[in-house]
This record gives C-alpha cells, sequence and structure tokens, in this order.
C-alpha cells in the first residue's frame, strides 16, 4: 500500500509540475511578444510624434541642424547653460518664443522651460516614474500628473488625445532606449520684459 502510494504521488507531482510548466510557457512567450509590440508600437508613436524635435538635442550636421541620435531623448543638455533673452524680443507684435540651437531649451513669456530627459536613468531620467504617472502627466498637464503646471512648448494636450492603450505604449518605449544620465535644469521664471 506504502509502496504503491509513492510512485503514485510522484507521479502526480510530475504531472501536476508539467501541467503548470506548460500553462506558462505560452503566457510568458506572449508577454514577450505583445511587450515588444507595445515598444514598436511606442517608437512609432514617439516618432510621429515629434518628440525628438525637443527631447534629443540637435547638433550641425553636414545637411543642417537635426537631432543628434547618440543622445536619444535625453532632454536639454546639463552643460549647455541657456542664454538670458534678450530684452524687447518677445512680445506680442516680436517674437512669441525663442528656441536654443539644441532646440531643447524654448524661451518665451512663460519664462525659459527645458525639454525633460525621457531615458529610463533612474536618477535623471524617467526611470523611477510610474506609468500612471506618465499618463496622468499627459492627460492633466501637471508634473508627473499632479506636481506644478507642465510649460510650453511641450504639447501635453495632444498627447492627453490619445489613448491609454497608445500612452502605455509611449512609455514602454521610453523604457526600453538607453538610460543617459543627464540632469535637466529647473525652468528660470520670465524676467518681465
Ligand atoms: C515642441 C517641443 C516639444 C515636443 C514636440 C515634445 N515635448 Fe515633451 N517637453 C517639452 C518641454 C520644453 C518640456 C519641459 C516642460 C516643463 O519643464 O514644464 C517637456 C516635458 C515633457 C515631459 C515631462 C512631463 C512632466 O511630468 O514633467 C514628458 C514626459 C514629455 N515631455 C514627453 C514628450 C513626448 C512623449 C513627446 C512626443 C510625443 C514630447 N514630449 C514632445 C517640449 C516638447
Amino acid at each position: 500500500m506504502f509502496q504503491r502510494t509513492i510512485p503514485i504521488a510522484l507521479a502526480l507531482v510530475v504531472i501536476v509540475g508539467l501541467a503548470i510548466a506548460y500553462s506558462q510557457a505560452p503566457a510568458t512567450k506572449g508577454s514577450a511578444a505583445s511587450n515588444a509590440t507595445l515598444v514598436a508600437r511606442g517608437e512609432y508613436l514617439v516618432h510621429a510624434g515629434s518628440c525628438n524635435d525637443c527631447h534629443t538635442p540637435w547638433v550641425m550636421g553636414p545637411k543642417g541642424p537635426g537631432p543628434d541620435m547618440t543622445r536619444l531623448l535625453s532632454g536639454h543638455p546639463a552643460d549647455m547653460p541657456a542664454p538670458e533673452i534678450p530684452a524687447g524680443v518677445l512680445g506680442p507684435a516680436k517674437w512669441g518664443a525663442l528656441a536654443s540651437p539644441s532646440m531643447t531649451a524654448w524661451g518665451g513669456p512663460w519664462g525659459i522651460s527645458f525639454a525633460a530627459n525621457l531615458t529610463p536613468d533612474e536618477i535623471t531620467g524617467t526611470g523611477a516614474w510610474t506609468e500612471t504617472a506618465f499618463i496622468k502627466a499627459m492627460r492633466t498637464g501637471k508634473h508627473l500628473g499632479a506636481g506644478r503646471d507642465i510649460l510650453p512648448p511641450m504639447p501635453w494636450p495632444n498627447l492627453a488625445k490619445l489613448s491609454d492603450d497608445d500612452l502605455k505604449a509611449i512609455f514602454a518605449y521610453l523604457h526600453s532606449i538607453k538610460p543617459i544620465s543627464n540632469q535637466v535644469p529647473q525652468p528660470i521664471p520670465p524676467t518681465g520684459h
């Protein structure tokens, strides 16, 4: 009796083990594939959404200025101080905004804003952000979905119109790219001229 139960119990353990292994295998494969699909969709949306126009520093190339893809989406370079906005340049009948040659610093009636580091660096980028905070920030125009107002020219009202699935895809792509340590400066308030 005793001798018979042990092999039966062992067989049961093996069968249950195999069943678990088989039930998990397709799920794991499926989620890896769906994450790759999500990242690919996110890359497509980031390119179509022109995020590189402001979040990747531009440099002068042989064909004129363009985004430096070695610093993909790493935001305004920490070692590039923004020049002061000359008095009398901005105004209703003058200029509405000015951009740095890197296209990452923007001067306007809101002061000077600096494009954020969107790479997954834990300290200076979006590495420690949750998907929920990212989606909330894009929907509400508040830093991390709860802080200060996100300044122009960040086109968050356009991104707010995307579906949750599209915003999740963008976040998945941003978390898939190379982390770059770059501490973007805080915005500078307007000086009054
Ligand atoms: C026209 C320039 C411009 C474009 C295009 C742009 N951004 Fe921004 N973005 C900015 C600036 C400038 C800031 C910093 C604003 C601030 O400090 O308040 C910013 C901030 C952000 C932030 C930080 C939000 C927060 O909570 O602090 C995220 C995330 C972001 N952008 C994502 C994107 C994505 C994704 C795209 C493309 C779909 C994109 N941006 C396109 C200029 C731009």
